[in-house]
């Protein structure tokens, strides 16, 4: 898989998780390798000036609940200050006042916004956080030295108000200051195309952005911002990576995805190694089921990627103690259409984003955010809906504390019965989480689909039933339910149930 698809990937994660609008990055490192080449630097600048904006807001999961604190909602306050020059207080204070504002009245907004003030000395060691978050990852994702030190300059400025070293002019390297200029271009043509990215550049030029480099840009402006005016903004990025193209393969990969995940974990404090957790859990039940080595590669690929998209919701939200609110139900049911979002663009992470993508998916229809019915849910998703859940019932969460073991397991052999999650699965989980377990039965030669019909057959479903719980016609639901009989040489559907309880079938 190539390197770029992989941060581009992450990209589209801190876009969501920075309130920008989507492929804010992919547009910035597009135009970022255009104006590197227009300046004629060397090929180093030029590559790191495509990876700089896609790393740049990397960190930003760090300190989530200190800016959730300070700002009301740590995304909102990106929404609200987009184009806006970050070092300019008459700026920023009004798009922060509407922040505040928002679902309180006018005296509750102004009781925020001073507390807000007065919580702001926080933000210095939060946008620290972000930068040392943000380099630790790039040494995950093989970046050098050189790259990492420029990477910890995303939020300094030109005048040497920025943070977290206050670095002024050219102290900041050559490849950040281009970013610079290009994320801010993208800003700017999103406003007004090109006349509207050269309009910002000037007004942010001698402020946060250099402003000999800025009117470089200026002369060959409507050139630089081309790729802005492509349809699909991914190709673009993605053909954009200057050669030689890299790629991240094995281990590479697997590390560079855990990089991913525990950078997701770290939005909520309730769920740091959350991620790792779920993917080890899946392969090892991947392998108890004996999936195969593709599968269980993919699986637990997937269990590191799952919840990517809980970064584009509020850890007001995530670390919220009381009962939530119907519209904050609503927010968290978002993460996993984000998160199909995010991962869906890579073509070297199709096997993993079909899996992942259904990890809150149910059986019985009950699930998010795509309320599938059992017959779209593969193996591969029934395991990993099953290891989420169980790794989450073992880590306490702001409303409850963690569930021992035991209680975990008991809890998931309910979901079984009542029909949201798969009893194989859910054994393969808990066989992989050191549960004692039976192997599966499969009495009979019977077919999985066949398993399946007579798990719901022992739980009295008709035929009707049947076909609705697996989205099949009535018709076809019948059959099964024949070749059952027939395979288990009974007639009848007491004969068959007492069967199924016999095997094991009929519970988790
Ligand atoms: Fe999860």
């Amino acid at each position: 898989m190539r390197l770029a698809e992989l941060i581009g990937t992450l990209s589209l994660a801190t876009d969501a998780g920075t309130g920008m609008p989507d492929y804010h990055a992919l547009r910035g490192a597009a135009v970022a390798v255009r104006f590197a080449r227009v300046l004629g630097a060397d090929a180093r600048t030029v590559a790191d000036a495509y990876y700089l904006p896609l790393l740049a807001a990397s960190g930003c999961t760090a300190e989530s609940h200190t800016s959730a604190e300070v700002f009301g909602d740590e995304i909102q306050i990106g929404v609200d200050t987009y184009g806006l020059d970050y070092g300019s207080a008459p700026a920023m204070l009004p798009a922060m006042f509407r922040t505040m504002s928002r679902g309180r009245s006018k005296v509750g907004a102004i009781v925020s916004m001073a507390r807000s003030m007065s919580k702001m000395p926080k933000m210095r060691a939060v946008g620290r956080a972000h930068c040392e978050v943000a380099i630790h990852l790039a040494e995950r994702f093989g970046f050098d030295e050189p790259f990492r030190a420029a990477l910890f300059q995303a939020f300094e400025r030109w005048d040497g108000s920025g943070r977290p070293m206050a670095v002024k002019g050219e102290q900041i390297a050559l490849g950040m200051r281009i970013a610079h200029i290009a994320v801010d271009a993208n800003v700017g043509h999103r406003l007004g195309g090109v006349d509207g990215a050269i309009a910002l550049l000037r007004k942010h030029g001698g402020r946060g952005l250099d402003p000999a480099l800025v009117e470089r840009f200026v002369v060959a402006a409507a050139e630089i911002c081309a790729p802005l005016e492509e349809p699909s903004t991914w190709n673009t990025a993605m053909a954009a990576e200057p050669a030689p193209q890299r790629s991240v393969e094995g281990e590479a990969l697997d590390e560079g995805l855990r990089a991913i995940a525990d950078m997701t974990d770290l939005k909520c404090r309730f769920t740091r190694g959350h991620s790792t957790g779920v993917a080890q859990l899946a392969r090892a039940a991947a392998a108890w089921l004996e999936l195969g080595d593709e599968t269980e590669t993919a699986l637990t690929r997937a269990g590191l990627v799952h919840d990517v998209g809980r970064v584009a919701v509020s850890a007001a939200i995530w670390d919220k103690p009381g009962p939530l609110t119907d519209s904050e139900r609503e927010r968290i049911r978002t993460h996993t259409y984000v998160g199909e979002r995010v991962l869906s663009k890579a073509p070297g992470l199709a096997s993993v984003a079909e899996i992942a993508t259904l990890a809150h998916e149910r059986l019985d229809g009950s699930g998010y955010h795509r309320r599938l019915p059992a017959a779209a849910c593969s193996t591969a998703a029934r395991v990993l809906a099953a290891a989420d859940v169980y790794q989450a019932l073992r880590e306490q969460r702001p409303h409850r504390p963690a569930m021992g073991a035991d209680q975990a397991a008991s809890e998931l052999r309910s979901m079984a019965r009542g029909g949201s999650l798969c009893p194989d699965a859910v054994a393969a989980v808990l066989s992989g989480a050191g549960h004692s377990v039976r192997p599966p039965v499969r009495p009979s030669g019977l077919t999985d689909r066949e398993i399946e019909v007579l798990r719901l057959l022992a739980r009295g479903l008709t035929n009707r039933e049947i076909a609705s719980a697996l989205d099949i016609s009535t018709k076809t639901a019948g059959h099964h339910v024949q070749h059952v009989l027939e395979k288990l040489h009974v007639t009848t559907r007491a004969a068959a149930t007492m069967i199924a309880m016999k095997t094991g079938l009929a519970q988790a």
